[in-house]
């Protein structure tokens, strides 16, 4: 089945609170726009899911509050289950992932809808839909909530896209850097300074673009 566009961020007069205008420039998506295209994507996995069983992978961590908005849209028996990765262990070089935690439970001809916050490149997703694969499932669709499609490098192609987004470094909604900001109820561009004068003293990251924070070692996804 077909499933509905991606939106792409719409200019929102929501502003930014007050305590955090020096570290975030703008809102790019409220909570009210990204409640109303879940809805929609909720929608579409449905109709692609119907009378099936179906297995929600979500990596962590930046997907929590994307999950648990997403699932609660959903009406259809599912089980969840959780991978760990992260881009930088302590110690790795850049754009080497680990992973952290693995499936519980069998996906072995199970229909699953593998989760994640946001797909840049899509080193992260093209590791772990091999990974994944290799266990057996009858099929595996890809849903995530932003879209860089600008950065990819990997032939990933998502199922389920919530927005295509610009080339910024995006926090919020579960998204973080170096761990902070994962509670903001929206989806905010994070100031560059931040990020440029956090790598001063991190691991520096050949991936790094004037638009991309390098992430610090402890940052997980
Ligand atoms: P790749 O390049 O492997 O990246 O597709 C996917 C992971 O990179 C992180 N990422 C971001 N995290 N704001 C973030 O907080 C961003 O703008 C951003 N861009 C990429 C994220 O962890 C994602 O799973």
């Amino acid at each position: 089945m077909k499933s509905s566009k991606p939106e792409t961020p719409v200019a929102t007069t929501a502003r930014v609170p007050l305590r955090l205008r020096a570290e975030v420039e703008r809102v790019l998506l409220t909570r009210n726009q990204i409640a109303r295209r879940l809805r929609a994507m909720a929608r579409d996995i449905q109709q692609d899911f119907k009378n099936r069983e179906m297995v929600v992978v979500s990596l962590l961590n930046g997907t929590v509050m994307f999950l648990a908005d997403l699932v609660r849209c959903l009406s259809l028996p599912l089980r969840l289950d959780f991978i760990g990765v992260s881009s930088y262990g302590a110690g790795t070089q850049s754009g080497e992932l680990v992973f952290t935690k693995d499936l519980r439970l069998d996906v072995r001809g199970r229909d699953v809808l593998l989760v994640d916050d946001i797909l840049d490149t899509g080193n992260t997703m093209a590791r772990v839909l091999e990974k994944l694969g290799a266990l057996g499932p009858r099929r595996i669709r890809v849903c995530v909530l932003l879209d860089k499609r600008s950065r990819r490098i990997q032939p990933v192609q998502p199922d389920y896209v919530g927005f295509e987004i610009p080339d910024v470094f995006v926090v919020g909604y579960g998204l973080d850097f170096a761990e902070r900001y994962r509670n903001l109820p929206f989806v905010g561009v994070l100031h560059p300074h931040v990020y440029t004068a956090k790598q001063t003293s991190s691991v520096q990251n050949p991936h790094m673009t004037s638009s991309q924070p390098a992430k610090s070692a402890s940052q997980t996804d």
